[in-house]
């Protein structure tokens, strides 16, 4: 039988062409996504069960930096658990930290919620036992950060609305996960109190605020994606308990934004991996922005053009058939990539993908491409997020920090420049001189922390004053 020839209508240029309308996303289409986010704010602002929650933290004012003592922090949700122990030691003298870094297994992930929080309890024995802490009178005083859409009922208490980013424990939606945990520490006799459950985005706002007071917004761009930052008692119109504050963080959960496919620019590459995920049309802003989407789409992409004889001379790889078998990490390798024969891309096509033919510079060039503009897009729709809180805030036109942990933010090669040159387009290059993003690495344990402390004091003084 004949062989199908190789298609000769388009030529590299055209396929980079192509490829690059389908990913663009245009400054107006930005501009039509920070309306609708403004609008979806105000929706999870006013009422429950919103989009875009917009979840208040329980946690009102800043950490003022005289916050003294030893807090443990967990820290759940991205790649690794980490346990961690934290000696706060007040104004300028910063903290020491010893932490310890703990694999969860994709079984545990989608297994039952009682084996991960004994898991997680076993950690947690091992990590103080191992820090001779085991034997103290009093309870160690922890702060959870949990990464998941708690619906948060007070500083320690909280339902799990849905899993996302690959977990999908059974047992746990609509249960609080504080005394699902504390009850596994009861079981094995673990003398630790769970004084707050602590959204990544807020820890990494606190702690950053520890340091730099002015800043306003916490950003998340790993593993999965979120925002968090200060809002007004007056703005949170469905708060409807004791109003005694000024301000309260506010978890926005902004990763379910335009679930309903409104305004984002989606692809037949994100409906493929959205369609295949274990949590169709939900999170699919995130699906667009983070280290657990991003390699996907570009293994579509990918495919896609295999199939039309546009790549690869029209072959394929078991690897780069399977599933999640083009891991983020990669585009940082290929994006990276100056050299004139792509060496690093070939090595990672043919010595990593075992990609089955001699790989040409055409198609090394169309693989980088595709990996330049998927991380483009993640770049323009972070900055259309964090542009659409900065306008809702009025923090646009002042100075203002924001503080930024992830893997996607931090290794993606010219992330931070591409949200820069994009919240520029849209607000004008003065905006450079007042809006700062700074890399707040680890920061969430840390924040933990800092929460636990400000929740336990406080507990303590209500103690005594009754
Ligand atoms: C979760 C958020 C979390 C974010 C970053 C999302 O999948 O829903 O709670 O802040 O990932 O880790």
């Amino acid at each position: 039988m004949a062989s199908i020839p190789r298609s000769q209508a388009l030529d590299v240029d055209s396929i980079l062409h192509q490829l690059t309308e389908e990913f663009e996303v245009s400054p107006d289409r930005i501009r039509t996504i920070i309306k609708q986010f403004n609008e979806e704010m105000e929706k999870g602002l006013d009422h429950e069960g919103a989009t875009v929650p917009m979840i208040p933290s329980f946690v009102t004012g800043r950490p003022t930096g005289t916050e003294i003592g030893r807090y443990l922090a967990l820290d759940l949700g991205g790649t690794n658990l980490r346990v961690c122990e934290f000696e706060l030691k007040g104004k300028g003298k910063g903290y020491s930290v010893h932490q310890q870094k703990y694999v969860v297994s994709d079984q545990l992930k989608t297994g039952e919620m009682r084996h991960l929080c004994d898991f997680i309890a076993d950690c947690v024995d091992n990590f103080i036992s191992e820090r001779g802490a085991d034997h103290l009178e009093e309870a160690l005083q922890l702060g959870f950060t949990f990464s998941f859409p708690v619906l948060q009922t007070d500083i320690n208490r909280g339902t799990l609305m849905h899993w996302t980013k690959g977990f999908n424990c059974s047992g746990a939606i609509n249960k609080d996960v504080v005394v699902m945990l504390q009850d596994a520490f009861l079981r094995k006799n673990i003398n630790v109190h769970i004084a707050a459950i602590v959204n990544d985005t807020v820890g990494t706002l606190m702690a950053h605020t520890y340091l730099h007071p002015e800043t306003t917004i916490g950003v998340i761009l790993g593993t999965g994606t979120n925002a968090c930052y200060y809002e007004k008692l007056a703005g949170i119109k469905k708060w409807k308990s004791e109003k005694k504050f000024e301000d309260m963080v506010v978890n926005m959960e902004w990763g379910a934004f335009d679930n309903e496919r409104r305004v984002l620019p989606l692809t037949l590459y994100d409906n493929k991996l959205d369609r295949e995920s274990i949590n169709p049309r939900q999170q699919i802003f995130e699906k667009m922005i983070s280290g657990m989407y991003l390699g996907e789409i570009v293994r579509n992409a990918m495919l896609n053009l295999v199939d039309q004889w546009m790549l690869f001379d029209g072959q394929s790889s078991s690897e780069l058939n399977r599933q999640w078998g083009f891991e983020t990490a990669y585009m940082s390798t290929i994006i990276a990539d100056d050299s004139p024969a792509l060496a690093s891309t070939q090595h990672v096509l043919q010595d990593i993908l075992m990609i089955p033919v001699t790989t040409t510079i055409d198609d090394r060039k169309i693989v980088k491409h595709i990996c330049e503009l998927v991380a483009l897009r993640a770049a323009r729709l972070s900055a259309a997020g964090i542009g659409a809180v900065l306008s809702h805030t009025g923090d646009i036109n002042r100075p203002s920090v924001v503080a930024i942990d992830g893997s996607v933010y931090e290794f993606l090669p010219n992330f931070e420049t591409n949200m820069i040159t994009t919240l520029s387009e849209l607000f004008g290059h003065s905006i450079e001189g007042r809006l700062k993003l700074s890399l707040a690495k680890d920061g969430s344990g840390f924040g933990a922390a800092i929460v636990a402390m400000v929740a336990h004091k406080a507990a303590l003084a209500a103690a005594a004053s009754s």
